[in-house]
């Protein structure tokens, strides 16, 4: 008798076939962790709405940054809380500013581990927006020189890569060249490409007191809708210069990573954001879903959209895991 359909069950009758024909996986070395610093902070705070996610003072961080290194995750990502926010931002390029001297610590302590930068004005201005703002605008071409002046000083405190997040136009060319000028050719630009304006990062901006204190972020971030924008966002930042593009959030627009794996062959990373988080610590604190399986799957759902890295407040989480599955 001839066969009249496919078998397709055979490839998957055993854990070992399973395992062989498995197309894409996730691993600790693709993980990017993100941490909070606060000024003047005695110890850690927990973020309410990220449970398990602190606001760290320079201590507890050192300290953190050793645990992280123990757990051989390769990458952090700093975001700075500064004790004073000013109209020009001045803290976010302040050679001696939280994140500046965040990056000297996590340095000294793990040489090895690459640290990256979020580059945006948010935290530092009271308005809470992106860029600077006059009469209620938040204008572009001015907010790029205090962006490229905050990823300088990141990069003399010693950052391996600056993260461009505040969606202005230009900004990775400004940050190239002054990198240049300055003699950091080797520096490391990882554009936020990609950054949709999105619900998604509600928590975070509890997190990073950097809720927008007038309007939204929807003339500088995108819109949710669309996805060729998204082949343009990526295609100017890498004329300017970018050498990685991150798409964010990650969960909502898998699509998205997908189509910007396929544009580019540069490393891609997506952003699984601090809803996302939030949402699933919720839920398991509630019993109602397998933790560990549903953030496994996330994973490697992002790594089959075409992430070769990925942001995630579950990394360390997911190092722990991955270290007790193969049993030590
Ligand atoms: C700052 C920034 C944001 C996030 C990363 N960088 C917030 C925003 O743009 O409003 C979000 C991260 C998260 O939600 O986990 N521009």
């Amino acid at each position: 008798m001839t066969k009249e359909f496919a078998r397709h069950r055979r490839l998957r009758s055993s854990q070992g076939i399973r395992r062989l024909v498995r197309e894409n996986t996730w691993h600790v070395d693709n993980l990017v962790y993100p941490m909070f610093v606060q000024e003047g902070l005695a110890h850690k705070e927990e973020i309410a709405a990220m449970p398990g996610v602190f606001h760290y003072g320079l201590d507890e961080f050192r300290r953190e940054i050793a645990a992280l290194s123990e757990l051989n995750i390769p990458g952090i990502i700093l975001f700075g809380l500064p004790a004073q926010k000013d109209d020009e931002s001045s803290e976010a390029y302040n050679d001696e500013g939280i994140v500046q001297q965040a990056i000297r610590v996590a340095k000294k302590e793990n040489p090895d581990l690459v640290v990256m930068t979020d580059v945006c004005l948010c935290q530092y201005n009271p308005a809470g927006h992106c860029g600077i703002v006059r009469n209620g605008k938040i204008v572009n071409d001015d907010s790029l020189t205090l962006i490229a002046k905050t990823a300088l000083s990141h990069a003399a405190a010693g950052a391996d890569i600056v993260a461009p997040s505040d969606m202005m136009d230009g900004r990775v060319q400004a940050i190239r060249s002054l990198l240049d000028d300055e003699g950091f050719t080797d520096v490391t630009i990882l554009s936020y490409a990609v950054k949709y304006a999105s619900a998604f990062y509600g928590p975070f901006r509890e997190a990073a007191h950097s809720a927008p204190a007038f309007g939204d972020r929807r003339t500088y971030q995108m819109d949710p809708a669309n996805v060729r924008e998204a082949i343009r966002e990526a295609t100017s930042d890498l004329a300017e210069g970018a050498d990685m593009l991150m798409v964010k959030p990650a969960l909502s627009y898998l699509d998205v990573t997908r189509q910007i794996r396929e544009l580019t062959s540069v490393p891609i990373a997506t952003y699984n954001v601090s809803a996302e988080y939030s949402m699933v610590k919720a839920a398991a604190a509630k019993g109602w879903i397998d933790e560990r399986a549903i953030v496994g799957e996330m994973m490697t759902s992002f790594r089959r959209a075409g992430a070769d890295f990925i942001l995630t407040y579950h990394a360390p989480d997911l190092a722990r895991w991955e270290r007790e599955a193969r049993g030590e």
